[in-house]
């Protein structure tokens, strides 16, 4: 059996884990600065990482002490060193790197994103369901990030597609800013496109932007049609041929959201149908934070259904940022490729790091 002690700090949730096998979770401790950063409307990168320090060594004698573990039980420690930001991804990057100095377990760097994707693999487990079968088609749908990925072998990954300015949960953000809504914007726009649809309200159509023969995505225009919708002194800022020339009335904010919500999904889903079907994928993963939006989940669900292919949405304490799925990207990554401690320990973080087909 191997043990994995994961970590992830690479934006706002100070996460510390423990999976064997890279599918069975022993522990998951996930500290959220969500309500900390609700105050500012937003992540302060700074405040992010001080945070992260004090809650660190906590986060550890927590997950080691739920999970029953000794270090010596340990197999390996794995952590995220990219993508992200800088100043948080350092604090768990040298907690992994001191423990796996004293504890002498060898250390093994993950890419933020390949957590991402292996996080359907202990939810698969978890179910009860078998592991999802390659090819797996796997769309990255997080606040930085909104990617098409084919993995044929594990660990190695071929890159269809992505987007081409905000990413989905990006865009959620930003317009959940723009209707007044709480952050983080996501969840937000869920709750009030879902309560103005119970009430018999109807969503206000928003634009999609298709990228035909492509697999890549745009969502900054309709971001911008929804800033436009909410104030149409903005239009005029920029040559428009539909500008108003009368006073609209500007719908109520559900009407927005829901209208929103159905803009960004209905690419999402049908991108992901479409490149399921033409590479013959035997599996699918949605996974990010915008993967536990319940449209999204529904809706896929849907589409898939004529193809037959097996769909993997993890719950959403998975979709969001947490070390189970960096401890399970470990294991996949491989003891066989895991380097001893001593030469991973110069590992630096790397805020910018894409996924490679390494
Ligand atoms: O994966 P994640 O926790 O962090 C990143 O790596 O970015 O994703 C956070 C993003 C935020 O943009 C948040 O608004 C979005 O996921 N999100 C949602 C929902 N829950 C979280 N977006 C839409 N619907 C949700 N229910
Ligand atoms: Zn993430």
């Amino acid at each position: 059996m191997a043990l994995i002690l994961g970590f992830d700090t690479s934006c706002d949730e100070t996460s510390v884990a423990l999976v064997e096998d890279g599918v069975a979770v022993r522990a998951s401790v996930v500290r959220s600065q969500q309500g900390f950063h609700e105050a500012h409307g937003g992540i302060v990168p700074e405040a992010a990482s001080r945070v992260h320090l004090g809650a660190i060594v906590p986060a550890v004698r927590e997950a080691m002490a739920a999970g029953g573990a000794a270090p010596t039980d340990l197999t390996a420690i794995a952590v995220t060193y990219g993508p992200g930001l800088g100043g948080s991804l350092l604090v768990g990057l040298n907690a992994a790197k001191g423990l796996a100095y004293g504890w002498s377990r060898p250390l093994i760097p993950i890419n933020h994103l390949e957590g991402h994707i292996y996080s359907a693999w202990p939810a698969a487990h978890a179910e009860g369901r078998p592991l999802p079968a390659l090819p797996c088609l796997i769309l990255i749908v997080s606040g930085g990030h909104t990617e098409l990925i084919l993995m044929r072998q594990h660990t190695v990954y071929q890159r269809l597609g992505g987007t081409r300015d905000d990413a989905a949960g990006e865009a959620f953000d930003k317009v959940g800013r723009l209707l007044g809504l709480p952050y983080p914007g996501g969840p937000a726009i869920e709750a009030a496109a879902h309560a103005h649809r119970a009430a018999g309200g109807s969503a206000y159509p928003l634009p999609q932007a298709w990228l035909r023969g492509t697999s890549d995505f745009s969502f900054s225009g309709v971001k911008t049609a929804v800033l436009h919708l909410l104030d149409p002194s903005t239009v005029g800022r920029r040559p428009q041929a539909d500008a108003p020339d009368v006073p609209r009335a500007i719908p109520p904010v559900g009407a927005v959201a829901a209208g929103f919500q159905d803009s960004v999904v209905g690419v999402l889903v049908a991108k992901t149908v479409e490149a399921a079907r033409q590479c013959g994928a035997a599996s699918v993963v949605v996974a990010g934070g915008v993967a536990s939006n319940g449209a999204l989940r529904q809706a896929m669900v849907t589409a898939l259904a004529p193809l037959c292919t097996p769909l993997y949405v993890p719950p959403p304490a998975l979709c969001t940022d947490n070390a189970v799925m960096i401890a399970a990207a470990g294991y996949f990554r491989g003891m066989a490729q895991a380097l001893p401690h001593e030469s991973t320990l110069v590992t630096d973080v790397v805020p910018g790091l894409a996924l490679t087909g390494a």
